[in-house]
């Protein structure tokens, strides 16, 4: 077992209790539940038995700015730059939304490799007229940055591309896209669910107009919240068409318009804030903060490593790029049956994924030991190997 001294980042494990009968592999799609999540839902229910209306006034009207600016604060952001939303896909919709398309800039730059929610609604501006320029992968499911590069012109109204691929933890290098799509006029809209709490990320440095992500992977924030990231010198210039009373400049005036949004970041606001979700976030979103996403990305870089030198051993085909600087925080092995292996594995104690056309998915995080990462190989190895007989 790795000595907690030799890894400090093993003190966060007492967080989470599911560890303790668990191989918990699958951060990329669900990370484990930190304790504080029973505490932050009982005071939820609390407030609302308790305070009754007055929940709002005391504690919930201000809880998604709170929590948007501990998400700064790992973006970093500046405060207030963040809102809160139900999902990715809500949040990309909002963002895209306030995009101003128009004749002669009616583009939307995109890649093949994109998640397939966003895709769906880049369909939808398709049927009204926004022309979707896709851009294909290479061999592999692998974008290249010049190919993106190459799409964008004066016609590109916006340019939304994954940050980490969900399929192959490929990492796109943003920072020549963000200045190609910057000096031909462009908006850039990242989605970076499969990298914020596992890679480190200065929105400021990288000069995003807006960034997308969620809460139920790296960052353990559980189901129902997604957050938008607008930079505060574009935010202005941005007036969301998928809007709602929450966004107005002075809600409780229940005016009917018409619509005066808020100056500030509650432009970005749609409904009634989703409050226990929100509650239920904070506690994987403060973790995260306090430590650190550079130390989390160090250890991360350590395990995939090892898990890759491993795989290499069982002869497992890796398809999850191995230079460092190009792994996000997944390993993905090629291999048979990979749905028949993952149900096998699921069924024990090994929690992991696979996706169609690639294989199994699996990702240490912050909580995990080095021994865990040894166990779960050998695991993989010999499920892998029955199913092949
Ligand atoms: C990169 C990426 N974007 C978007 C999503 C979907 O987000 P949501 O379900 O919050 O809309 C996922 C995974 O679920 C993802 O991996």
């Amino acid at each position: 077992m790795t000595p907690v001294g030799t890894d400090p980042l093993l003190e966060w494990r007492d967080e989470f209790p599911t560890l303790a009968h668990t191989l918990h592999f699958i951060s990329h799609s669900l990370g484990a539940m930190p304790r504080g999540v029973d505490a932050a839902l009982a005071e939820y229910t609390r407030l609302w038995r308790e305070r009754g209306i007055r929940a709002w006034e005391e504690r919930w009207f201000g809880l998604p700015t709170e929590i948007g600016n501990v998400l700064a604060s790992i973006l970093d952001a500046a405060p207030g730059s963040v809102s809160m939303h139900a999902n990715v896909t809500v949040a990309e919709a909002i963002a895209l939304s306030a995009v101003p398309f128009a004749p002669g800039r009616n583009r939307l730059v995109c890649t093949a490799e994109d998640f397939p929610s966003v895709l769906y609604l880049y369909e939808g501006l398709e049927r009204n007229g926004v022309e979707v320029v896709r851009v294909p992968a290479r061999n592999g499911r692998a974008v290249r940055e010049e190919d993106v590069m190459a799409a964008i012109d004066e016609r590109t109204a916006v340019v939304a591309i994954s940050h980490v691929l969900f399929r192959t933890a490929q990492v796109v290098d943003l920072e020549p896209i963000v200045a190609r799509a910057r000096a031909a006029g462009a908006l850039t809209l990242i989605d970076a669910y499969q990298s914020v709490g596992v890679y480190p990320f200065s929105v400021r440095r990288l000069g995003v107009d807006m960034l997308v992500g969620g809460s139920v992977k790296w960052l353990c924030g559980g189901p129902g919240a997604g957050y938008l990231y607008v930079r505060p010198e574009t935010h202005a210039r941005l007036r969301p068409a998928l809007t709602g009373w929450m966004a107005h400049e002075a809600p409780f005036d229940f005016d009917s318009g018409p619509m005066r949004p808020d100056p500030g970041p509650r432009r970005f606001w749609t409904g009634t804030p989703a409050i226990p979700a929100f509650m239920a976030a904070r506690p994987g979103y403060e973790i995260v903060a306090r430590i650190g996403v550079e130390a989390i990305r160090a250890k991360s870089l350590r395990q995939t490593g090892r898990m890759i030198e491993l795989a290499d051993a069982s002869g497992l085909t890796v398809v999850s790029p191995r230079e460092d600087e190009r792994r996000g925080g997944t390993v993905v092995l090629e291999v048979p049956a990979a749905d028949r292996v993952c149900a096998e594995l699921l069924a024990g104690d090994v929690l992991l994924d696979f996706r169609p056309g690639v294989g199994l998915r699996l990702a240490p995080h912050y909580y995990t030991r080095d021994d865990e990462v040894d166990e779960v190989m050998g695991r993989v190895r010999d499920a892998v190997h029955r199913h092949a007989r």
